[in-house]
């Protein structure tokens, strides 16, 4: 199995209906493709911008089949890696895609991501450190 986590940054930030729709979807066509995941967002209100944070886990060519897709999805950009690699296990086996709409309390003990969506964080993310994404994606597996 593959499994992949990358970030990026909505074209405008997303409301509960866009998300709705995009989980419905997202859930539907992973469940026939065989990934699980979790979908984390975060709206900084700060720099007025909403932030993804995505785990997906699969069959390797249907992770590569979805990346692909969800890579060139114009509702994104700055759709940055942050981790990839292969497991014996899957981390969220029960989920075709869980979905957090997270508050900044729940990013505190995660210190490169406690200010996710400023351009600290973008820029954090473009020098490839944001080392805690799997830790923080772990905290949400109960
Ligand atoms: C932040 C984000 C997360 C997404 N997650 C998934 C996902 O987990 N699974 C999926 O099939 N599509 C996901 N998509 C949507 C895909 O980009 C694409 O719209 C969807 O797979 C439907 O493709 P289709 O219309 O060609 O069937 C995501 C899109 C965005 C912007």
């Amino acid at each position: 199995m593959k499994f992949i986590a990358y970030v990026s940054q909505a074209i405008a930030p997303f409301d509960a209906e866009e998300l709705q729709h995009l989980l419905e979807r997202s859930r539907a066509r992973n469940t026939a493709d065989g990934i699980t995941g979790l979908l984390i967002y975060r709206y900084n209100d700060e720099y007025g911008r909403g932030n993804f944070l995505q785990f997906l886990e699969g069959p390797e060519t249907r992770i590569e089949e979805v990346w692909e897709r969800i890579a060139n999805d114009d509702r994104h950009h700055s759709v940055i890696v942050v981790e990839e690699g292969r497991s014996e296990k899957r981390m969220f086996s029960d989920w075709s895609m869980g979905f957090r709409n997270v508050e900044e309390f729940d990013l505190r003990d995660f210190p490169g991501f406690a200010d996710m969506g400023s351009d600290a964080f973008w820029r954090r993310a473009e020098n490839n450190a944001l080392p805690e994404a799997l830790d923080l994606l772990r905290s949400f597996c109960d």
